[in-house]
This record gives C-alpha cells, structure tokens and sequence, in this order.
C-alpha cells in the first residue's frame, strides 16, 4: 500500500525517534509498504517519520546509482537494506559536498557537507545486530536517512543565508503548495 509521505513542517520530521523491538505490530507489512511508497515516489530512501511513525527504521535502495555515466558505481546495484535501530558510532573523514533531496521536501536541491566514512551499528528486518562500515554515496545516503530518526532534515545542514533563500520555498511546501507527483500530507494544508 502506497503511504502518504509526510511533508516539510511536520513535527513528526523534528522527533528524535524511538528505537522498536521484534514484536512491534505489523512491522514486515510496514517495510514493504515503505519499500513501496519509496519505489513510488522515485526515491533511494525513507525513513519512518517520513510516512508519520516516530520510530528507528529507514530503508535504502541505491540500486539508481549503478547506472552512473561517470563514476563506476556498480557496487551499488544490490544496495538495498532494512536499518532498525540504528546507531552511528563513528563519522570520520574530510567533509564533502553532495547535491541533496528529500521526499519530505519536493522541488529543493542543495549541496550538503559530510563526511564520507561511518561506522554504524543496526538491526536488519529480522533484528539480526551488524557493526559495518559504510563510504561514499552509501554512507551518504544512510547519514541523510539517520538524520530523519534523530529529527533533522538536511535543510538544517545548510548555512544561514540560504536558508534564508528557502524560507518561502519551505513555507509553501508545509501548505502543499509545491507540484508533486506522489501523494503527501501537508501540515499546514489549508481546507
Ligand atoms: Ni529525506
């Protein structure tokens, strides 16, 4: 069942998220409804908050990046993962800049710092624990998904003047005023 996605403005998006355990209710229908709103809306994450629940899981496809014509990222075809619980333990490296979006903030693009290499510690969908290592895009793409279950969007990395830039862009996102092709809810939606 396609979820809708919840959109900038949302206090949902601002929580700090709270960690689950295997009996959470109905939890592999959850993943595969977030797995299929996510395909939906032409993303390569989502994050729980993102479809309204406070809670510690995200999912990744990245399998969209292997067909790079630039970079040789092929590695990233069967990069597609559950994270429950997720923790990251080290982020290590020199900040570098990759053009961000989020599903949550339709129609803004922007360059976000990180660094490039972290140390995670999660659950998979069967609550198995792995201590891995993740880099580059990968690692990109779980940092921008953490910050969701830590509360933060990737708006908030950016430097104070445009954010300034975006404040209107921002506002209009929260009334659902913005052209989007998948369904959202809209907090500040007037009826
Ligand atoms: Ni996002």
């Amino acid at each position: 069942m396609i979820l809708p996605i919840v959109a900038y403005g949302d206090d949902v998006l601002k929580k700090k998220a709270e960690e689950i355990t295997p009996d959470y209710p109905e939890l592999k229908q959850l993943i595969a409804d977030m797995f299929e709103t996510m395909y939906h809306a032409k993303g390569v994450g989502l994050a729980a908050p993102q479809i309204g629940k406070s809670i510690r899981l995200f999912i990744i496809d990245a399998s969209p990046f292997a067909d790079d014509d630039e970079e040789d990222l092929s590695h990233l075809e069967d990069f597609k993962k559950v994270f429950i619980n997720a923790e990251i333990i080290e982020e290590e490296g020199k900040e570098w800049a990759f053009n961000e979006g989020c599903l949550s903030i339709p129609g803004i693009r922007e360059d976000v710092y990180r660094k490039p290499n972290i140390l995670l510690r999660y659950q998979d969908e069967n609550f198995n624990t792995y201590e891995e290592p993740f880099e580059g895009i990968a690692a990109r793409i779980i940092q921008h998904e953490y910050d969701h279950i830590e509360g933060i969007l990737f708006v908030e990395h950016l430097n104070p003047l445009k954010r300034r830039l975006l404040k209107n862009k921002l506002s209009n996102i929260s009334k659902g005023e913005v052209k989007v092709d998948y369904k959202m809810r809209f907090p500040n939606k007037k009826r």
